[in-house]
């Protein structure tokens, strides 16, 4: 007598299950989303998947399959499914706390590292490929993505990482360690970069110059209006933390104080690199404008849309 009452699921009963229930909850990219699923579950790469189509699934994963498939066809994004984004290459973790690391923000990575060697070559120096002396900030780290991304770039620089949230710091915290960076990469707490002034003024021989001491700010800010919330997309909306999505009603209200606070920070020469918002563009590029900001100019993303604004101090 069979006392199962289902007969066990192989991979590729699985994987077309998968596809089908997330195809009909309308979910974008379900194949993928289905494939990856089920690779979580079983703990395995994608070769072996389509190498291994008749492996059965024990009941647990069956049950945990189920549970994941139900929660992404309810809204819930896949990274916060398996915990994971890849972004410049690296394995991030990520969850409710951090905005999921976004492609085009490796743009801000580009342009920050294309500065740092146009700015040596202007001075006439040899060009400082490894960072040695140089100070980085990255404001709303969130996942620490882009100040993890730099300190493995530029293996000698210090980089002070802060967030308004201490849940999206804990998260840059694990990321730092698990890429072995978390010597060179400091977490601090608070709005912008007012965490800098006071680690400086309690450790004031870290610094000596407290006031200008940052060769590269680079930020991601919170940058949509509250206004389009209703527009975003609902594993957006309702599931990425509000401090990492809406900058204001409008959007762009944080760069005013973001700039203000790199241009009291910056040395001479210094490099400021901002991620955009896709209609940020004419309420920040009037923000950056001489005697304080030269070399002012916009890259855009793959897409077309203005994405990263960067300029120097003078
Ligand atoms: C758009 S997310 C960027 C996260 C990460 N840097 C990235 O590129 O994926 C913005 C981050 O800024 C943080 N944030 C929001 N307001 C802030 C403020 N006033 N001061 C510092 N961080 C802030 C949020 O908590 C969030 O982690």
């Amino acid at each position: 007598m069979d006392f199962h009452a289902t007969k066990p699921m192989d991979i590729r009963a699985a994987l077309k299950d998968g596809i089908a229930q997330l195809r009909a909850a309308q979910v974008a990219s379900h194949t993928l989303a289905a494939e990856l699923l089920l690779l979580h579950v079983v703990g395995r790469e994608r070769a072996w998947l389509y190498a291994h189509p008749e492996e059965l699934l024990s009941s647990v994963q069956e049950d945990a399959l189920r549970a994941l498939l139900a929660r992404r066809a309810a809204g819930e994004p896949l990274q916060h499914l398996t915990g994971h984004q890849e972004f410049w290459g690296l394995d991030f973790e990520v969850n409710r706390h951090v905005l999921i690391p976004r492609p085009e923000t490796e743009h801000v990575i580009e342009v920050a590292l294309d500065r740092l060697a146009l700015r040596e070559v202007r001075a006439g120096r040899p060009q400082n490929t490894d960072g040695s002396g140089l100070m980085i900030a990255d404001v709303g780290t969130g996942s620490g993505c882009i100040a993890i991304a730099l300190a493995k770039e530029l293996p000698k620089a210090t980089i002070f990482a802060t967030d308004i949230s201490e849940a999206a710091l804990a998260v840059g915290q694990r990321n730092a360690a698990r890429h072995g960076v978390e010597s060179r990469v400091l977490f601090g707490a608070g709005h912008l970069l007012d965490v800098v002034s006071d680690a400086l003024s309690a450790a004031p021989s870290a610094a000596p110059n407290v006031v200008r001491q940052f060769h590269l700010v680079v930020s991601n800010p919170p940058y949509i209006g509250r206004r389009e919330s209703a527009t975003l997309q609902r594993e957006v909306r309702d599931h990425e933390p509000e401090a990492a999505l809406y900058g204001g009603e409008e959007g762009y209200e944080l760069y005013g104080d973001l700039i203000a606070q790199a241009s009291a920070r910056l040395v001479p020469g210094g490099i400021l690199v901002l991620e955009l918002g896709y209609n940020s563009l004419p309420a920040v590029q009037p923000l950056l404008t001489d005697p304080a900001w030269v070399q002012v100019n916009v890259t855009n993303d793959l897409a077309g849309i203005p994405r990263v604004i960067a300029a120097e101090r003078t």
